[in-house]
């Protein structure tokens, strides 16, 4: 009887030590697909989409300059000229892809511009910082850069993008 009443707790044990596994395992991959991040690299995928084309052109023109970036990183072309290049075009593509959803913000008078643009002055701040004619360690900089940029842009499409995504749309934008 007593080996009986503990072999079933035990059963019970190995079953919820199995259902916490099998969470913890879709919610790690839940969160990978989710956020478009793989092996450390960010990707276009459907669930970064924010519902406006404009705007879902212009994230995957970032994604294909971070993912360049990332190139460097796997060639180990950590010249001055090659990351200079390519942080002169983040820089601009960044400033062009933030104006353009501040008109939409402008135009459509979203409620929460205010705090969206702050998002983006935090980035541009962050960009007027660098200087990579003042940058000791290319190989630590660009890592840190990237490393940097994939958590900013992921998060900030995900979190910040969408609201203003989901807003234009219900205001007749697509
Ligand atoms: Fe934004
Ligand atoms: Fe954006």
């Amino acid at each position: 009887m007593f080996y009986k009443f503990r072999d079933k707790i035990l059963n019970v044990d190995k079953a919820l030590r199995k259902c916490y596994y099998v969470s913890r395992f879709f919610r790690k991959t839940k969160n990978f697909v989710f956020t478009g991040r793989k092996d450390n690299m960010i990707q276009w995928s459907d669930s970064l989409s924010v519902g406006i084309e404009s705007i879902d052109e212009q994230h995957k023109e970032l994604i294909s300059i971070i993912q360049r970036i990332g190139d460097i990183v796997k060639t180990q072309s950590f010249d001055l000229t090659s990351i200079s290049e390519i942080v002169a075009e983040l820089d601009d593509y960044v400033r062009v892809h933030f104006s353009h959803e501040e008109e939409l913000m402008q135009e459509s008078d979203y409620p929460e511009k205010e705090t969206h643009i702050k998002q983006h002055d935090a980035l541009r701040d962050k960009l007027d910082t660098i200087n990579v004619f003042d940058v000791d360690d290319y190989r630590k900089f660009i890592n840190e850069t990237l490393m940097f940029l994939i958590d900013w842009l992921s998060g900030h499409i995900l979190k910040v993008d969408k609201r203003l995504g989901a807003y234009l749309q219900e205001n007749g934008y697509n």
